[in-house]
């Protein structure tokens, strides 16, 4: 028998994003579909605090265990006065050959884990720090899209500089009665508001200004069809079949209450039927903008569809949902990609960036 080492893997999850609880249920399902014949699975929770928890009481929440309590008892073992004492327990990480990191949202999806990765000088599964970055700015995502024709909803951007300028006549001026407000660094829907006056407006920049200083005012896509396509590779990526977001017509838009706290009225198809053009323009614009963007490994890219049928691409969702449930995974197996299959070929990836990148960089290697 050949005696081949099996791979130790670092499976970061949790963070401090809406989508914690997503994360730790994407982890879960990760590991599960891990071949244990190949892989060693080290796990390491972020807590909702920013603290990274040791393998083994990760390992406990993992199995069960009250996250608070787990939480609150780790905290009493770290010496805080000592610098880096929140990743202290990545201390352990020369074991690992890569890394996982499936932290959805704020901190996991902005380029701030990828940063700490560098610096680890370690693979990773997903993208780099910058695309990282600016795949989750939804502000330079539709700079990046609109200067290469990508087409995507008309916006004006709001800031602490610029929006005492700025009234519901004026913007719908520009952009139609209908308009979302949106935080340009968030997800989840969070912060999110349809508004169609000045007291909207108002109540809801307000809101959306305490999840960023940039706030994309937003021309609307009525009573959207809402089309996701999941996207994998590096420099040769391939696109899935495409899938719909069935939100309920008595809820205005895709909330985070259908999202997260009853998800029972929502359905998604998988695949969707829609004609071949469409299909068409869809595959082209989403692998079009994960180039554009220069995103590696995988991403979600998800589609407003207006009722003339024309696409409208919405955002990138560069470490997208990977529960059993979720559309990026349930994609892929719809494609012919099973979920453990999709796990390898990521990590796979993870290496060939690595090894791409440590041939262009000299990250911290001796001067002469
Ligand atoms: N321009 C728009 N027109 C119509 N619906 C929109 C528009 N922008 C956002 N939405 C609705 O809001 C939801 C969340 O917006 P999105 O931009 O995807 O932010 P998030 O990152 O929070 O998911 C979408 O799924 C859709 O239901
Ligand atoms: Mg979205």
């Amino acid at each position: 028998m050949k005696n081949t080492k099996k791979l130790h893997v670092g499976l970061l999850f949790g963070g401090n994003s809406s989508e914690h609880d997503v994360s730790k249920r994407s982890a879960h399902n990760i590991y599960d579909a891990m071949d244990k014949n190949k892989y060693v699975v080290d796990l390491f929770l972020i807590a909702k605090n920013g603290v990274v928890l040791s393998s083994q009481a990760s390992r406990k929440i993992f199995d069960g265990a009250d996250e608070n309590k787990v939480v609150a008892n780790e905290m009493k073992k770290i010496d805080f006065s000592k610098p880096l004492a929140n990743i202290s327990n990545l201390n352990s990480v020369n074991d690992i050959d890569v890394f996982f990191p499936i932290i959805h949202g704020n901190l996991g999806e902005d380029g701030t884990i990828q940063g700490l990765l560098r610096l680890l000088k370690k693979p990773y599964v997903g993208s780099g720090i910058l695309e990282s970055a600016m795949g989750f700015d939804k502000d330079i995502t539709k700079q990046l899209l609109t200067y290469h024709g990508i087409q995507n909803t008309k916006y004006i951007l709001l800031t602490p500089a610029n929006y005492k300028q700025w009234n519901y006549a004026k913007l719908s001026h520009q952009l139609g009665k209908l308009i979302f407000l949106k935080p340009a660094n968030q997800g989840s829907s969070v912060g999110i508001h349809q508004i169609h006056n000045q007291s909207e407006f108002e109540s809801g920049l307000k809101d959306a200004f305490k999840y960023d200083y940039k706030i994309l005012a937003e021309q609307a896509i009525e009573g959207p069809e809402e089309i996701e396509i999941s996207i994998l590779g590096n420099e040769h990526p391939i696109a899935s079949q495409l899938g719909a977001i069935k939100v309920p017509k008595q809820d205005k838009f895709y909330t985070y209450q259908n999202k997260f706290v009853d998800a029972s009225q929502v359905h998604f198809e998988i695949p969707v039927k829609v004609s071949q053009k469409l299909t068409d323009r869809i595959t082209k614009m989403a692998l079009d903008a994960y180039k554009v963007l220069g995103l590696k490994g995988m991403a979600r890219a998800d589609f407003l569809v207006s009722s003339s049928g024309e696409p409208y691409l919405g955002e990138v969702n560069t470490l997208p949902g990977f529960t059993n449930i979720s559309l990026y995974p349930q994609l892929w197996k719809a494609s012919g990609i099973s979920y453990s299959d999709l796990i390898e070929r990521l990590i796979k990836l993870a290496y060939q960036e690595f090894d791409r990148q440590s041939k262009l960089r000299h990250d911290f290697e001796p001067l002469d």
